[in-house]
């Protein structure tokens, strides 16, 4: 019998809270013994790697993503980072794809912002459990109640509150579990720098905790009676979302959500493959890549691909077959990581990720296994945003400057797209986030010494479509078909209003808004 996994990711708008939550769930599952080592290690870290890392510190943001493990209460966690940016990339989304679960977290004086709505809407397209966390709910924020139908009204899930704050701001004492009626109150210590006193009050009465206590009872009495109470199977079906209230800076309600996500947020199980079959969880070792990231260590040059684990046994030097390539090759160099500290993985189970290193020869989406048969589908994102046209400016470095398009691209920092007049020589860049630009150039400087020149083009919209869709698309004005490296046909628009209205002259043809890689 393995330790049970646990394999989720923290999504939020920037500044909600999902460092300062990391950084309390590791502390809580004695993983790290006092809240400040994350930053002060990943500070560190920093020193060592690349340029483009570089610029990460200097603007003290994180593109890329990391993936944590600690174990608490006999589970295994897998916490993948996804990037807190506000200009997020690809990645985000792709991340979402390895999990089995998500937590959401909200300021209490915010609500749902634009970012956790664009999350929320990839993790909802994949029917992924959500758990909520209400934040900040030591500082003043709206109204419990106003938050849970703004949960509603904007992201259309059913919010189930399974805590019920006692006093919002500075009179926030504590919490209800709505599951047996015992009070939690919390007591402040050490700046949050240590866990926070908590007593377990069965049965308490609220109204001797003044005002806070009074309208929390009467706010539980109404929550009682339209009984939006915490359904599993409803929250496994990511149609309905158990909220907890809580404050990360202050440690409450902290051990409830690692609790929750211990026994609410589902187990690894058996994944569908391309094929619609599924692939049994205990049968032959297979995962997909979901992630490539370059360059960890200059001193390498290497690339890690990302796996995440979805059936069998992991074991050093295991004989893997990429389904794409039908290569075969031993994994032994598979590595665990924590922030961007390598540890060389012995074995690894179902919901684990691991790092291969990759000379090029995985992509994402690639499904490894042992008998090289298995595939799982494509990972979908949203069509790009952004369109620039890329111009070397070294015509001497030009070979420099296609392979790096060709690496970059591969990898999934950025989507190279051809347009059969203009060629190679001068592809459009697509990103869902601007940051991806800056990173490309970097990056395309730095390790190719290839000098690029940006220029805007007039697009703002891209839809997947197919050769009849292209020759349908031909004559219009408004729009042209280009092409990515996989042979995916892109119509690019300028403007929705446009894209809007040559679908309503071409009812017909395919205009899909999600990618596949
Ligand atoms: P993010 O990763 O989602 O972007 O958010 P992060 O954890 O970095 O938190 C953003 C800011 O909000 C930080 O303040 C953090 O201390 C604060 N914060 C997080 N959780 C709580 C909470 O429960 N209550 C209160 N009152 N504040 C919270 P900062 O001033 O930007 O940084 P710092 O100097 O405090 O580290």
């Amino acid at each position: 019998m393995t330790t049970p996994r646990r394999t989720f990711a923290i999504i939020s708008h920037p500044d909600a809270g999902k460092t300062t939550l990391t950084e309390k769930l590791l502390m809580y599952s004695g993983a790290i013994s006092e809240a400040g080592a994350v930053k002060a290690r990943a500070g560190k870290q920093r020193d060592v790697t690349s340029d483009w890392m570089e610029m990460e510190r200097e603007r003290g943001i994180s593109i890329t993503s990391t993936v944590l493990q600690f174990t608490y209460d006999g589970h295994v966690f897998n916490l993948l980072d996804t990037p807190g940016h506000r200009d997020f990339s690809e990645d985000t989304y792709r991340v979402l794809s390895a999990v089995d679960a998500a937590i959401i977290v909200l300021d209490a004086a915010k609500g749902i912002e634009a970012q956790t709505k664009k999350l929320f809407e990839v993790a909802k397209r994949k029917k992924t459990p959500i758990i909520t966390l209400i934040n900040k709910c030591d500082r003043p924020g709206l109204a419990p109640l106003e938050l849970l139908d703004d949960i509603e009204r904007q992201l259309g899930i059913v919010a189930t509150p399974v805590t019920w704050p006692v006093g919002m701001g500075p009179n926030f004492v504590g919490v209800v579990d709505r599951r047996d009626g015992a009070f939690w109150k919390f007591g402040r210590t050490d700046h949050g720098a240590k866990a926070a006193e908590e007593e377990r009050l069965e049965g308490a009465d609220l109204a001797s905790h003044g005002e806070a206590g009074i309208d929390a009872a009467g706010e539980l009495e109404l929550l009682e009676g339209v009984g939006a109470d915490h359904d599993l199977d409803l929250f496994l079906a990511g149609e309905t979302t158990p909220v907890f209230f809580g404050s990360a800076v202050w440690n409450f309600g902290i051990r409830l959500l690692l609790d929750a996500i211990a026994e609410l947020a589902p187990s690894p199980s058996s994944r569908p493959t391309i094929d619609d079959a599924i692939q049994p969880i205990d049968g032959e070792f297979s995962g997909f890549v979901f992630k490539i990231q370059a360059n960890l260590d200059p001193r390498h040059r290497d690339r890690i691909a990302y796996l995440r684990v979805n059936s069998g046994q992991f074991e050093r030097g295991i004989q893997l077959t990429n389904h794409r390539t039908q290569r075969s090759f031993a994994a032994n160099f598979a590595h665990q990581l924590f922030g961007r500290d390598r540890e060389t993985v012995a074995t690894a189970y179902p919901g684990d990720i691991i790092g291969l290193i990759s000379s090029g020869n995985l992509q994402i989406g690639d499904t490894l296994s042992e008998s090289g048969k298995v595939q799982y589908p494509p990972i979908p994102t949203f069509a790009p945003e952004h369109f620039m046209k890329a111009l070397n400016l070294d015509t001497a470095r030009y070979k420099q400057f296609r392979r790096g398009m060709a690496e970059l691209d591969e990898e999934g920092a950025i989507q190279v797209l051809h347009h059969p007049l203009w060629g190679e020589q001068q592809p459009i860049l697509a990103a869902v986030g601007q940051l991806q630009y800056e990173v490309a150039v970097a990056r395309l400087e730095g390790e190719y010494g290839a000098k690029l020149e940006l220029t805007s083009t007039p697009f703002t919209e891209a839809r997947r479509t197919d050769a009849a869709g292209a020759a349908a698309l031909a004559g219009e004005r408004d729009c042209e078909v280009v092409e990515r490296r996989d042979g995916t046909l892109l119509a690019l628009f300028k403007g929705k209003y446009r894209m809007e209205a040559t679908r309503d002259r071409h009812p017909d043809i395919m205009l899909d808004s999600i990618m596949v890689s």
